[in-house]
């Protein structure tokens, strides 16, 4: 199953403990290597993280600074254990305003992992579902403009394989923690169909515990896709 996480939470978990935010998103990134291993025990075989949106580059200057670092520890500190444990990386968002070396980690770490066969690993960064879309549409039109698409033809099949999430299913649960209850921009088309749980536990405190109790919530519910499902 793919699920999508909008790991919320990492500021307000470090202010009530007295602490900068930028050490709740230290915490938060300690955090993402323990799901991440969870995963394969848990029967999640995609897993979308939402690290940075394209509204995030509002914040103050230092704090986009320090996450910005963050992610450059993380990329080159588990690009090896990341191969070694059979996970595909792939990048979700526009990478274009993002500092060349990170661009370069990023790469590096894609390329090194795209013929793994274990988690799919989907990382949001300067990640917005609105963006996405106007990315997607502008590639289409520029193959209609090539003569490549005949604009009777565009389907939402032609739409989902101009997403940055091409080939992948859509998620089939997106989890939120730290108890806000919207998207946030993420997964505009992708969560069509997809089932909620917004948590009360910030990002920092989601155990492997609380994501098993979360998935068995979800493999309780009755799924209809619009059809009427006899329970
Ligand atoms: C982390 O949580 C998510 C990121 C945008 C990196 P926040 O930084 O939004 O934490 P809160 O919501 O302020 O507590
Ligand atoms: C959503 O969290 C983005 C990420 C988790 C990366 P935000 O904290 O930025 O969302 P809002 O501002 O509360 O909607
Ligand atoms: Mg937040």
């Amino acid at each position: 199953m793919h699920v999508g996480i909008i790991m919320d939470g990492n500021g307000r978990w470090a202010t009530r403990r007295g602490l900068a935010r930028l050490i709740g998103h230290k915490r938060g990134a300690t955090q993402v290597k323990t799901i991440v291993k969870s995963c394969p025990g848990l029967g999640v075989d995609t897993l979308t993280l939402y690290a940075f949106s394209t509204e995030n580059w509002k914040r103050a200057a230092h704090e986009v600074e320090g996450l910005m670092k963050l992610f450059r520890g993380y990329l080159s500190n588990n690009l090896v254990e990341l191969h070694e444990k059979n996970v595909c990386v792939r990048f979700l968002g526009d990478p274009s305003p993002l500092a060349p070396d990170i661009r370069d980690l990023m790469e590096n770490l894609r390329r090194m992992t795209r013929n793994n066969t274990g988690l799919q690993l989907n990382v949001a960064i300067n990640y917005g579902g609105r963006d996405e879309l106007v990315r997607a549409t502008r590639s289409i039109a520029t193959k209609v403009q090539a003569g490549e698409i005949e604009i009777s033809d565009i389907s939402e099949q032609t739409l989902s394989e101009h997403l940055d999430t091409k080939n992948q299913v859509d998620p089939d649960l997106i989890i939120r923690t730290a108890g806000e209850m919207r998207l946030s921009n993420f997964m505009t088309w992708q969560s069509a169909y997809s089932e909620f749980a917004f948590l009360e536990e910030s990002w920092p405190e989601f155990t492997p515990e609380v994501f098993e109790d979360t998935l068995q919530n979800f493999h309780s519910r009755t799924r209809q896709f619009g059809a009427v499902i006899a329970k």
